[in-house]
């Protein structure tokens, strides 16, 4: 039986990969994750102790990092400070988790010799042109604009140089906006998907031109699944479903299938640097791992993440109250 390490795995992505790897392989897996406001145990609950156990600590923690990665045949790491919005406000956090972090793991990773995959985002190579027809690829510069995007991108030449210098067994991953299930309510669409339950108009920020590349969380998991399995050793994958969608289009698709007219939202301040586009090529990941997304339909995937925000409000009622106190203070 494989020993999967998955840090950050009680956050939106880690959980539901927890899910998936339970669901799709015989793997054990040893979840390593802070717990900061952004984890949450409920998003592992019901899961067999016999095959997933939760640890609860930060990858900062050097000793600890090191107990875990010595019983553990792979790390994949999810764990990091995940939203640009906050990173404005106090970039601390994410220069420690998301660069002395994953430097600790990457000692340790090395020391012991262990596989290891590395999630990152399609931010680290900043913006598109919204009349620009190119999409990032894996040949893209690194550009990253923000707080987050900066200490993601810092974090990934970190591997990099690891896997050059050392000779350590690595991949990377970059993947575009994820939804679905367990995503805090901080993010753009559980949000909105909350607000509107809760009878308050959703919130775009400037215009809502921007575009962003959604992919369904399951297809994300599903494809650093694959990597794991097929992946080269050293090589960078991009993970795309193209699903490029403006902020008023998903938007106004909200509000429609929640049953409200699809112009009942509020603009209000815009975000300081905000990214324009991103879009994401992943004909790399497709040709050579043989991957493809499962939720074609963008509208049928926002509409089962509905369903289940609506079915699930006491996992995001308790974070919801002092999220939105924090956005009161940016007028967003
Ligand atoms: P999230 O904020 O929902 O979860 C992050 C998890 O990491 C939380 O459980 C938190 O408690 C944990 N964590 C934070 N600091 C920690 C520390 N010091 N030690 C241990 N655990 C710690 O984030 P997410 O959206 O699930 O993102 C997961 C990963 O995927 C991140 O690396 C992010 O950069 C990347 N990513 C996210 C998206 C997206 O759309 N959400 C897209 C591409 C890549
Ligand atoms: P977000 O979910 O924060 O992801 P990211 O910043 O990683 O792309 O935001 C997605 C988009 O939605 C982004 O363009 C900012 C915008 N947005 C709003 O318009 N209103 C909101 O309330 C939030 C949280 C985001």
């Amino acid at each position: 039986m494989r020993r999967q390490l998955v840090t950050g795995g009680a956050g939106f992505i880690g959980s539901n990969y927890v899910r998936h790897v339970l669901a799709h392989t015989d793997d054990a897996v040893t979840v390593l994750d802070a717990l900061t406001y952004a984890g949450n145990e409920a998003s592992l609950a019901g899961l067999p102790p016999e095959r997933m156990r939760l640890v609860r600590g930060s990858i900062t923690d050097a000793a600890l990092v090191d107990s875990l990665v010595a019983d553990a045949d792979v790390v994949v790491h999810f764990a990091a400070e995940s939203h640009n919005d906050n990173s404005l406000a106090d970039p601390s956090p994410f220069v420690q988790t998301n660069l002395v972090g994953t430097y600790t793991l990457l000692e340790a990773v090395r020391r012991h010799g262990t596989r290891y995959h590395h999630i990152s985002t399609d931010e680290v190579y900043g913006d598109l042109d919204l009349d620009d027809p190119a999409r990032f690829t894996e040949a893209t510069p690194y550009n990253p604009s923000s707080p987050y995007s900066a200490t993601k991108a810092g974090s990934d030449l970190l591997v990099r140089a690891w896997v050059r210098s050392f000779g350590v067994r690595a991949t990377i991953s970059n993947c575009s906006n994820n939804y679905g299930p367990y995503q805090h309510v901080e993010k753009f669409i559980p949000r909105q998907i909350t607000n509107v339950i809760d009878g308050v108009r959703p919130r775009l920020y400037g215009a809502g031109l921007n575009v962003r590349d959604w992919i369904h969380v399951d297809d994300h998991n599903a494809a650093v699944l694959a990597i794991l399995e097929r992946g080269r050793i050293g090589e960078t994958y991009l993970i795309g479903a193209d699903g490029e969608k403006n902020n008023r289009e998903v938007i106004e698709l909200i509000l429609t299938l929640m049953g409200h007219p699809a112009d009942a939202y509020d603009h209000v301040t815009d975000r300081p640097g905000h990214d324009l586009r991103y879009a994401i090529d992943s004909t790399k990941l497709r040709t050579e791992l043989g991957w493809t997304p499962r939720y074609t339909s963008f509208a049928d995937g926002l509409a089962d993440t509905i369903d289940w925000y609506r079915g699930h409000e006491s996992w995001w009622r308790p974070m919801k109250a002092a999220t939105e106190s924090k956005y009161a203070r940016t007028g967003q």
